[in-house]
């Protein structure tokens, strides 16, 4: 094992800023400072099985779609990211059961007109996605309801959903109309066509959770595939949905309340976040002599573009034990370590990808020709604006880049240890770990635990693999 030893229950070395070497007692408030730096120092190779957590997106949407339900839904290997947790936090807050025993959660829903407004602020944490898609269930709801996060969240755009969400006639404001906290005027909803000006799940699928309530047909047509995970599981839960080209169309239920059967109940496997496995099918690519098998992945074709690019790239990555569960497509993943050509991500590649930009740009001087992001605008304005924080962490590293305003250009090259700031975002963060295991010398990630957001075990499970 190549990792540090480490003290403290948790892994990695713990910083006091306040308190170490002064001798005196940190005081109690401070505590919530300490920041937990985790060291990575360079491996040979990445081998052996894994499974990965629950996707987070999918467990978002079970979690969200089990609380409108009649009846109780199972759910099985949900996510232990804590995204989806926030969102059990809100549906629970809004007055759907939700009991929670190790990756096995049970939610209760009581229809869809069966939540109960809340007299508390509702907290979506760092995730988006909650904030994002209930502002489409809670525009349904005959109450008001008022939603914030954390003060990443809070500087991350909603007019959005704030737009089309009022043209079904909610009533939304937020801080400058564009940012949360939001106040959200739940009421009557009229379906209605919209063309989506930007390639974003979150916007198609708050659309449609709001056409759930709307009167008539709701249709959203997006520029560009996203991921499609809120029409098939609005499916599972027997929702009227039908796809046509880019345009997705549901027909309202709740509009009356009577006539028709709302939602079922389901008992669900979440598979394995892609999303998740990326860091590790990067990390054993860059090391010559590993051989990973990851069991259990989701592969929903508008999620899996990343393995064909890994595949272009000339990485060994290969699919096998491929089935369908709930609608959504899983196999089992065998990478081993390959020469990366590199290459570039641009156009309507960037919203299949999104996500993994972050690790495929720190893999950029792992390659032949580098990595090139283009058309990424929309990295500025994720947990944290992740053009920059790539930026500054791969020139800590020794790495040549330019930064544009829509995305960056990493060169081929040597990296060696350094300190990274992944400024609270779990991914970047997680990129930095994996390329820090082929860099010279020791990678200290700062806030390591930000990783949690999605991935909480994911440095005991580097750890554990690394040899
Ligand atoms: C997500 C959609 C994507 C993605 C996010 C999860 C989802 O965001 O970046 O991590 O679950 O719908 P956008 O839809 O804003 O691109």
């Amino acid at each position: 094992m190549n990792f540090r030893p480490f003290f403290w229950p948790f892994d990695g070395v713990i910083s006091l800023p306040f308190a170490r070497n002064s001798g005196c007692r940190i005081p109690h408030a401070k505590l919530t400072n300490i920041v937990k730096t985790e060291t990575i120092q360079p491996i040979k190779a990445l081998s052996g099985p894994i499974e990965l957590p629950g996707d987070k997106s999918i467990s978002h949407r079970y979690g969200m779609l089990a609380a409108l339900a009649n009846g109780t839904s199972e759910l099985r290997n949900f996510a232990a990211a804590r995204d989806c947790h926030s969102t059990l936090g809100c549906v629970k807050a809004l007055g759907a059961g939700v009991k929670v025993e190790g990756t096995t959660v049970q939610v209760t829903g009581h229809g869809l007109r069966g939540l109960k407004s809340s007299w508390r602020t509702l907290d979506a944490e760092n995730s988006g996605t909650t904030i994002r898609l209930m502002s489409g269930i809670l525009s349904g709801q005959s109450f008001t309801t008022k939603i914030t996060g954390d003060s990443s969240l809070q500087k991350r755009p909603m007019k959005r959903v704030m737009t089309p969400l009022r043209e079904m006639g909610a009533d939304i404001h937020g801080r400058d109309e564009n940012f949360p906290p939001l106040e959200i005027r739940g009421g009557k909803l009229r379906g209605m066509h919209y063309q989506m000006p930007m390639a974003s799940a979150q916007v198609k699928s708050a659309v449609l959770l709001a056409g759930l309530y709307a009167q008539g047909e709701t249709s959203v047509t997006e520029p560009a595939a996203t991921r499609d995970h809120t029409e098939v599981a609005l499916l599972e839960f027997d929702a009227p949905v039908s796809k046509k080209g880019r345009t997705v169309t549901i027909q309202g239920l709740a509009g009356d309340g009577k006539g028709n059967p709302g939602l079922r109940p389901i008992s669900a496997d979440v598979p394995g976040d892609l999303s998740s496995a990326v860091f590790f099918i990067a990390a054993a690519s860059l090391l010559p002599e590993s051989n990973l098998y990851i069991g259990n992945v989701g592969l929903n074709p508008t999620r899996s573009a990343i393995l064909d690019f890994f595949s272009q790239m000339g990485a060994a990555v290969t699919v096998v034990n491929l089935q369908t569960k709930q609608g959504e497509l899983v196999g089992d993943l065998s990478v081993k370590g390959a020469r990366l050509k590199g290459g570039v991500i641009s156009g309507d590649l960037v919203a299949l990808l999104i996500d993994e930009l972050p690790m495929l740009a720190a893999l950029g001087p792992y390659t032949e020709q580098g990595i090139e992001i283009r058309d990424a605008g929309e990295l500025r304005v994720k947990e944290s604006d992740r053009i920059a924080a790539l930026a500054e962490n791969l020139k800590r590293m020794g790495a040549v880049v330019e930064e544009r305003p829509d995305g960056l250009v990493v060169a081929p090259g040597k990296l060696h240890g350094a300190e990274i700031d992944p400024r609270g975002d779990h991914r970047i963060a997680m990129a930095f770990a994996v390329a820090g295991l082929g860099a010279s010398g020791d990678t200290k990630i700062r806030d390591a635990e930000c990783a949690g957001v999605s991935f909480p075990t994911f440095y005991q499970e580097l750890r554990r693999l690394a040899q």
